[in-house]
C-alpha cells in the first residue's frame, strides 16, 4: 500500500488530498511527524518507564520486548526506544546508565500495514540490531500470529512486554467496525504483559469523517454503525473482557488525548475480579 499525501493539522481534521487514490483512509499519513511530532507525547512518558514497572531488576539478562503497533515511519518508535534508555539524539551511549540501567536489553518490534512507511522506517533505523520494522496489517489474524509470533520465537517468549498502540484505535474502528475494534483490544492484551494506549476520541472520529464527505468520497464503511464509543468504550472492554486494568493515566497530549497504561491482571486479582462482578 502506498503511503498517503497529506497536509494535517490533526489527525481527524486533516487537510487530506483525497484525489490521492491512496489518501490516508487507515491514518498512514506520510508527513505525520512534521504535525506530531514524537515530543508531543514523549513529554507525558517518564524515561524511567521501565523501570518503574519493575523490569530493570531482572538478573536473567533476557530483553525488554516492546511491540509497537501501527509504527507509521518509526520516528516514534526510535524517539521511545531512545527515551526509554535514556540514549541523546544522534548518541548511542546512554545517559547515566540509562532507564533500563544498561544491565537489560531493550527490543522494539514496529509494524505498521504501510509498506511504503515500514520501508522508511527500516532505511532510517539507526538500530537495526535491536529495532525491528515490519509491514503488518494487526487485523489479519493468520498474518499477525506469523509475523508475531515467529518474532517472539526468536526470544522464546510468549509475548511481549509491553506494547504501544497511539493514534490507531480509531482507524482500525472506522475500517473494521466495532467487531474489528473490540478483537484488536483482545488481541493485544493477549500479545502483552502492559498496554500504552491513545485512543483517539470520538470528536476525531466525527472529524475523520467529515473531511472523507467534504473530499466527495463515500463514508468509512463502519461509520455510522459504531456503537462503541471512545475511550470509556475502550477501557470497558480491556477491563471487563480482556483481563486487563488500568494503572496510570500519563495526563493528556497537545492534541487533548488520554495517555493510558494498562497492566495484565494476575491470576489471582483475575480470579478475585471475576468473584466481585458474580
Ligand atoms: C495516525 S498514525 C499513528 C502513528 C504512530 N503510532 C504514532 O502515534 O506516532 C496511525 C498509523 O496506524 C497505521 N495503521 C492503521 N491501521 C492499521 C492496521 N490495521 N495494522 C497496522 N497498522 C495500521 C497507519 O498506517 C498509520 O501509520
Amino acid at each position: 500500500m502506498a503511503a498517503a499525501t497529506g497536509n494535517v493539522s490533526e489527525e481527524g481534521k486533516a487537510e487530506i488530498d483525497f484525489g490521492d487514490p491512496g489518501a490516508a483512509l487507515f491514518g498512514n499519513f506520510i508527513n505525520y511527524y512534521s504535525f506530531n511530532p514524537p515530543e508531543n507525547r514523549l513529554s507525558l512518558i517518564p524515561a524511567s518507564l521501565l523501570q518503574d514497572l519493575g523490569y530493570s531488576s531482572a538478573a536473567d539478562g533476557a530483553p525488554f520486548l516492546l511491540l509497537d503497533v501501527g509504527c507509521n515511519s518509526g520516528d516514534l518508535s526510535i524517539a521511545l526506544y531512545r527515551h526509554l534508555l535514556g540514549l541523546d539524539e544522534g548518541s548511542c551511549e546512554p545517559r547515566g546508565g540509562g532507564a533500563l540501567g544498561g544491565r537489560k536489553p531493550l527490543h522494539l518490534l514496529g509494524c505498521d500495514l504501510d509498506e511504503t512507511l515500514i520501508q522508511r522506517a527500516q532505511e532510517g533505523n539507526p538500530f537495526p540490531e535491536t529495532v525491528t520494522f515490519l509491514p503488518l496489517d494487526i487485523t489479519d489474524r493468520v498474518a499477525r500470529e506469523e509475523v508475531l509470533g515467529s518474532y517472539l520465537a526468536r526470544y522464546g517468549r510468549p509475548s511481549f512486554d509491553l506494547c504501544a498502540c497511539l493514534a490507531v484505535t480509531m482507524w482500525v474502528h472506522l475500517n473494521h467496525g466495532d467487531q474489528g475494534l473490540l478483537e484488536l483490544l483482545s488481541s493485544l492484551a493477549a500479545l502483552c504483559h502492559h498496554l500504552l494506549l491513545e485512543a483517539q476520541p470520538w470528536r476525531c472520529y466525527r472529524a475523520a469523517a467529515r473531511r472523507l464527505r467534504r473530499a466527495g468520497r463515500t463514508d468509512f464503511e463502519h461509520f455510522k454503525q459504531l456503537r462503541v464509543r471512545g475511550v470509556p468504550g475502550i477501557r470497558g472492554h480491556l477491563e471487563s473482557r480482556c483481563g486487563m486494568e488500568l494503572v496510570h493515566s500519563f495526563g493528556h497530549t497537545a492534541w487533548d488525548r488520554s495517555l493510558l497504561l494498562f497492566q495484565r491482571r494476575s491470576p489471582e486479582e483475575e480470579r478475585s475480579s471475576k468473584k466481585v462482578k458474580n
